[in-house]
């Protein structure tokens, strides 16, 4: 008995099967006219063709007083990581020219903008550490290098822009206070060293120097398929 209905189903699901190839191809013939897809959906198809090498790595190297960095955050790398951050592998790496002193196991650093600086840097770190997802801290740390009372990444742009996100900055300023701090400033040294760079912001997508002037075209450029905000770009632009 449970035989027979199986057999039955399972022919149902073949005529289905049949059914739709041949459903297909009228679709197919009439496209145009039956569907019409959105920017969006049209991104998520053409997407499945590349998987996950249709992510764009960026990388950006800084240090948190630089002014030409605070320009470079809140022209370019901040609208961009609003409007693409779920498109782009993002590594950021909060030291730029500073120097790491080792000295009977204490550790200190010297920032080119002060020991503020260095204090601000560890505030960035420890935020990447504490949120665990990029596209939030990165947000946290655009967000604390633009608040320009004082010179910006401060416990104070901690606090206002943790409220204006809804997130905590307890654990990010306890953190940058200690050796936890302290830690990830020195991890993001060695890192800045292997770049090798000799000015900050430096820039690096999917490993080319880009001079940040126009980050946005340089991402986009980087795409085999142009995800949604790519295009709006191009369209008005090109
Ligand atoms: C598809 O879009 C065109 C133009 O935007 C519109 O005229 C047409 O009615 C739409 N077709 C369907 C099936 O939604
Ligand atoms: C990270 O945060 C963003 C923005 O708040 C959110 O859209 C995204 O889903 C989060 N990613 C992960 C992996 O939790
Ligand atoms: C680092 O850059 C300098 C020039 O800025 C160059 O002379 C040197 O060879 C580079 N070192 C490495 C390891 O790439």
């Amino acid at each position: 008995m449970s035989n027979l209905i199986l057999l039955i189903l399972s022919s149902f699901f073949i005529i289905t099967e049949a059914y739709t190839v041949i459903d297909v191809s009228n679709v197919l013939d009439d496209i145009e006219n039956e569907i019409n897809l959105s920017e969006n959906d049209l991104y998520l198809l053409t997407e499945k063709l590349y998987g996950d090498d249709n992510m764009v790595d960026v990388k950006l190297y800084y240090e948190c007083h630089c002014p030409d960095c605070k320009r470079f955050d809140k022209n370019e790398f901040g609208p961009a990581v609003e409007k693409l951050s779920r498109y782009l592998n993002i590594e950021t790496y909060p030291y730029g020219n500073a120097q790491t002193i080792e000295n009977n196991g204490m550790l200190k650093f010297k920032c080119q903008h002060g020991p503020a600086e260095c204090y601000g840097n560890k505030l960035h770190a420890c935020a990447i550490d504490y949120f665990q997802n990029t596209t939030t801290a990165v947000l946290f740390n655009i967000c604390m290098m633009g608040y320009d009372e004082g010179l910006g990444s401060n416990d104070l742009a901690a606090d206002r822009c943790a409220l204006s996100m809804s997130v905590q900055s307890k654990y990010i300023k306890a953190c940058a206070r200690g050796e936890r701090g302290s830690e990830l400033l020195k991890y993001y040294g060695e890192e800045s060293k292997k770049a090798n760079f000799s000015y900050v912001p430096y820039i690096l997508i999917n490993g080319q120097l880009s001079d940040g002037t126009n980050f946005l075209r340089d991402v986009c450029a980087q795409f085999h398929v142009l995800p949604p905000p790519c295009r709006t770009y191009f369209n008005k632009y090109v």
